[in-house]
């Protein structure tokens, strides 16, 4: 598993470390975060750590005070757990080291406790410093640093790539790698770690990655890897990006890079939630109870999080048998629902700063109904001033067009509709297990298969590319995906573009049908193909240009994406997949600035 949050760079040999590490730092923005750090040793052999929230400019000053330096690590941090404050950035550790870390250490709690329980106090509300004060326990009661290394990641559980240094150790840095990238960049004299090849152009291409179970000992003039306590060799591997290039890790838009990364993110959002193939909330603090309170649940959100919701209202209805309804947030103030006490609001924001969201949040507390924020933002406004927040692990989202963060909201609100269907007495453990298993295991393949058939996607763009107007229709689930298909195609490509219920366009829109205008049709739903297949006609008679999206496997004669075998109930995330791509080639196709259209900001914090 995957998930591009966090940076970690390290450098040991080059007598300019200070300037490697901000550089890297620097070089990893790109990612996203909100702290940053670094532990180096200075030219007395001291171990000193310099870290804040805020950006790398921010530490710039008071790390170049340490005048010099050949050894450290750095890190820049994407809050995960715990708010964006100095205490939660990394590096974390004790007098004796200090480590840097990308991933999610899962037993966290588990082990604090453990810790604590043995006189360990902790500064910060990060698993980061559980790993490392449980490496602190095991330097003491190991012979060699490897040998504690080694007995602390056999007790993690979860993902993890670890930069070390050892107080005692100056000139060294230790690595590891589970289910988190991590490359050892090969110098002349110098050695190097990095999350990610972006860090490390200016000084070397050659490297190494790890696998999962490496742990490396790294000396200016040395590497050792050792797995399950042998000594090993990985191949040699060289880069040839182009730095402005690898700043979106090689994909040439962070739109695209986002796509690719959402089965990984559906992953990790949903991974924490799950205890043998069952929904567990309770690492989230969430009062389940209110399942069986409430009588009907409200979702508030803006453009993709609101067609998100859209995912949401349909799980919540099918699964939890509760009336739901989607709001758009924006409308919400002038015509808001009569809430009371037996109301749930759940609100949706990636950035958990929308403007209109949170005010609708806010309306709805003063209104005395129960908040639930769905949020991928760590200590975001929204996340922070509704009753209950569940996070999506995303990773930072660049692009402007909102991609990644749609398919974790839309999963994770359905694994809550399975878990309250439960609560609620609708769904049994064995059907339970089933749901989950097509969600978290079935449906980030099934997004991982249609990716790997982009090309045929991009031949659907090439149909739509120099169109004016484009339609999407689908009933039921699919009208919902159309709306975001919809969305996604005219905000980076500025093609005019509507979504219909495929039902209504006999009451209108059809007579805007005319001779090779584009209609993009979705059918995963088999109940509805025979319908679906009707309005086809209808348009395709009128002359339209038709993309069939289906799991029907039978052949019409249309232009046909088909999707992946997989459940009729998860195969919102591999159609969303095809939606945005088609989106994303049509943008490029029509030379437009994918990332960052006009007219829009990846976050609306004004009303
Ligand atoms: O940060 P949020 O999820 O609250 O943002 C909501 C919308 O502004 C956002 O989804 C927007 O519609 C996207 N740019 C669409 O791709």
């Amino acid at each position: 598993m995957v998930l591009y949050m966090c940076g970690i760079i390290g450098c040991v040999g080059n007598e300019n470390t200070l300037e490697v590490l901000l550089d890297g730092l620097t070089a990893l923005e790109y990612r996203g975060y909100d702290s940053a750090g670094v532990a180096v040793f200075d030219n007395t052999g001291k171990l000193r750590m310099v870290k804040d929230f805020g950006r790398v400019s921010k530490i710039t000053q008071e790390v170049l005070e340490i005048k010099s330096s050949s050894c450290g690590i750095g890190h820049t941090r994407w809050a995960t757990h715990g708010a964006v404050t100095k205490e939660n950035s990394h590096p974390h550790g004790s007098e004796g080291l200090q480590i840097v870390h990308n991933g999610i250490i899962e037993n966290h709690a588990h082990l604090k406790k453990e810790l604590t329980d043995i006189g360990y106090s902790f500064k910060s509300e990060t698993d980061t410093e559980v790993a490392a004060l449980l490496l602190d326990y095991y330097s003491k009661q190991s012979e060699s640093k490897l040998e504690a290394i080694g007995k602390t990641v056999k007790r993690l559980v979860g993902s993890y790539a670890l930069g070390i240094v050892f107080a005692d150790e100056p000139g060294v840095i230790y690595a590891v790698r589970k289910d988190s990238p991590l490359i050892i960049g090969i110098g002349e004299g110098a050695n190097y770690i990095a999350s990610d090849m972006t860090a490390l152009l200016k000084y070397t291409r050659e490297h190494y990655s790890l696998e999962n179970g490496d742990i490396a000992r790294i000396t200016a003039q040395d590497i050792e890897i050792y797995n399950t306590g042998e000594r090993i060799t990985r191949k040699k591997l060289y880069a040839d990006w182009d730095r402005s290039a690898a700043e979106k890790g090689g994909y040439p838009h962070f739109m695209l890079k986002e796509i690719y990364e959402s089965p990984d993110a559906v992953r990790s959002t949903l991974r924490v939630r799950i205890v043998d193939m069952l929904p567990d909330f309770s690492a989230d603090e969430l009062d389940e109870g209110i399942f069986e309170r409430i009588s009907r649940v409200y979702i508030v959100a803006c453009g993709t999080a609101m067609h998100a919701g859209l995912i949401g209202k349909s799980r919540l209805e099918a699964y939890a048998k509760l009336p739901a309804s989607v709001e758009i947030a924006s409308e919400f103030r002038y015509n808001p629902p009569m809430l009371s006490s037996d109301d749930l609001v759940i609100v949706i924001s990636q950035s958990g700063e929308t403007a209109d969201s949170l005010a609708a949040l806010r309306l709805s507390k003063q209104m005395g109904a129960k908040t639930l924020a769905v949020v991928n933002v760590v200590g975001s406004s929204i996340a922070k001033e509704a009753d209950f927040v569940l996070y999506t692990y995303a990773g930072p989202e660049i692009a402007v067009a909102s991609t990644k963060a749609y398919s974790v909201q839309s999963a994770l609100i359905t694994l809550l509709a399975v878990r309250a269907g439960m609560l609620r007495g609708f769904i049994d453990e064995s059907f339970a297990k089933t749901l989950v298993c097509e969600l978290y295991i079935d449906a980030p393949s099934a997004i991982e298969k249609m990716l790997e058939r982009a090309d045929e996607i991009k031949e659907c763009a090439e149909m739509l590319c120099e169109s004016d107007d484009a339609f999407f229709i689908g009933r039921g689930i699919d009208y919902a995906l159309a709306c975001e298909g919809s969305l996604k195609l005219k905000e980076i490509s500025y093609i005019h573009s509507e979504a219909y219920a495929a039902g209504e366009l006999k009451h209108g829109t059809i007579s805007l049908i005319t001779e090779g205008v584009p209609v993009i049709a979705l059918a995963s739903v088999s109940a509805l193909y025979d319908k679906m297949e009707s309005n086809i006609r209808e348009v395709a008679s009128r002359g339209a240009k038709v993309i069939l999206i289906t799991s029907d496997t039978r052949e019409y004669g249309y232009t046909m994406v088909r999707l992946p075998e997989i459940s009729e109930r998860v195969s919102f995330l591999p159609v969303a997949c095809v939606l945005q791509l088609l989106a994303y080639y049509t943008s490029v196709m029509r030379g437009c600035d994918v990332d960052k259209p006009r007219n829009l900001a990846k976050s609306v914090t004004v009303e």
